[in-house]
């Protein structure tokens, strides 16, 4: 059967993108769709306007799945070097802001730029506001019903992304195809999202609002030394952001507020050397002093060190090197990252993205089950995958 087209792909962000570059590349006929009016929206807000398009220290362990193995491959094959080789080509500056995140040093809108005359250059069929109404498996393909018409296809690519910011064009459409096909979704969840609280654990955080420290934040065996922040709904800041993605509900975060101090040594060195002084500055020292007040005001715990029991330093101190709090929830997707979750690794092929038992239908980038740490990672995987699927599409 003659179709339209060799390959639809479905979702003009990062991993329809690169997709279909690759597939253009290799001469193949390609459109590239999007329902927004505006693609590749989330390159644009991404890191604060500057994309932070890669890291360094790309790794499969940066990534969520229910299959960590099902990542290595496409990381592999397209890396941050690659990436970065593309950047470089296209003459854009950018830098290593911290733990090998790269950001473009203007804008996140030379990315797009870059991604479009790729795809430009590549013979790719790129429009806007088009929506698909109907998908159906045909003779060798795939037959699409949009309000543009209806088109074949050889290869039919999902690159629609996951759920957070609803806002600008977040939709279920990619776990609806695969559904539709019979494969599995893993249960979609909030991911890189601040943490919410109730009671008086909400007021604390309330009070002390703007606040940052650097934290250790831990759940089970997952650990993340990064910036903390307290929030008028709870806390956020970059360890709470990982640490969000692996926390299940109703369990306990444990957090480290002064990582770099034994608090409870501390404590009973000053009691012993400086007994007059008061509970309070001396916390200051380690600590913000808002936060510091605020622990002992927490626990009633106030006056000279020498009017306080070593059982009661030792409680003062569990409260700071090993803090222990019930989140109530996430922000949920309307301030998430990302998306955790999506279509089952377990019925895509690693190596071309395809579905193993609905063959011609690729899933690539945030829908799929692989979720990165914060960082680069996820827009990493988006390329990498892309990149994969491009080749066999
Ligand atoms: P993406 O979401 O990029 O693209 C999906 C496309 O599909 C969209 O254009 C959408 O309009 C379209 N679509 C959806 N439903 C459709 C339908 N029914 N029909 C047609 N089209 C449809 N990551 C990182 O590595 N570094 C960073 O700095 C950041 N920063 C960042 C900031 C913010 C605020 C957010 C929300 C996210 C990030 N991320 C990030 C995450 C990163 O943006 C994300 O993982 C990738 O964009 C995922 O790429 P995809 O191509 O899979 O989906």
């Amino acid at each position: 059967m003659a179709h339209s087209f060799d390959v639809i792909i479905i979702g003009a962000g990062a991993a329809g993108l690169m997709c279909a570059i690759e597939a253009g590349k290799r001469g193949r006929k390609v459109w590239l769709i999007d329902h927004s009016a505006k693609i590749a929206e989330k390159i644009r807000i991404s890191g604060g306007g500057r994309c932070n398009f890669t890291n360094l220290h790309t790794q499969p362990q940066s990534y969520l799945s229910q299959n960590p193995h099902f990542c290595k491959s496409a990381l592999r094959r397209y890396t941050p070097q690659d990436f970065i080789a593309l950047v470089c080509r296209h003459g854009i500056a950018f830098h290593e802001k911290k733990l090998g995140q790269l950001f473009c040093n203007d804008s996140a809108k030379q990315i797009i730029a870059m991604l479009l005359a790729e795809a430009h250059e590549a013979g790719v069929k790129l429009e806007t506001s088009v929506q698909v109404r109907a998908i159906e498996a045909v003779a060798g393909g795939y037959w699409l019903k949009t309000n543009q018409g209806k088109q074949t296809c050889a290869s039919l690519v999902i690159a629609t992304g996951g759920l957070s910011i609803p806002k600008i064009g977040a939709t279920h459409f990619g776990y609806e195809v695969a559904k539709q096909f019979g494969l599995r979704v893993i249960q979609p969840r909030a991911a890189l999202v601040p943490l919410i609280f109730d009671g008086a654990l909400l007021a604390r955080c309330q009070a002390l609002s703007g606040l940052s420290v650097e934290a250790d934040v831990r759940f089970g065996k997952q650990i993340f030394a990064e910036g903390l922040l307290f929030t008028h709904r709870g806390l956020s800041g970059p360890s709470i952001l990982q640490i969000s993605s692996y926390w299940e509900e109703g369990e306990p975060i444990v957090i480290n507020l002064a990582p770099s101090t034994d608090v409870l040594a501390f404590l009973k060195v000053q009691k012993q050397h400086q007994p007059r002084l008061h509970i309070n500055n001396v916390l200051a020292e380690i600590l913000p002093r808002r936060l510091a007040q605020s622990i002992c005001d927490e626990r009633n715990d106030s006056g000279p060190l020498a009017n306080l029991s070593d059982v009661r330093l030792a409680a003062l101190a569990s409260a700071v090197n090993d803090w222990h709090i019930k989140p109530v929830s996430t922000e949920g997707y309307r301030t998430a990252e990302v998306t955790r979750g999506g279509v089952d690794t377990r019925e895509l092929s690693s190596q071309t993205m395809e579905a193993s038992k609905q063959s011609g239908l690729f899933f690539i980038g945030e829908v799929v089950d692989v979720t990165g740490h914060l960082g680069g990672f996820n827009f990493q995987w988006a390329w990498s995958s892309g990149y994969v699927a491009g080749q066999y599409v």
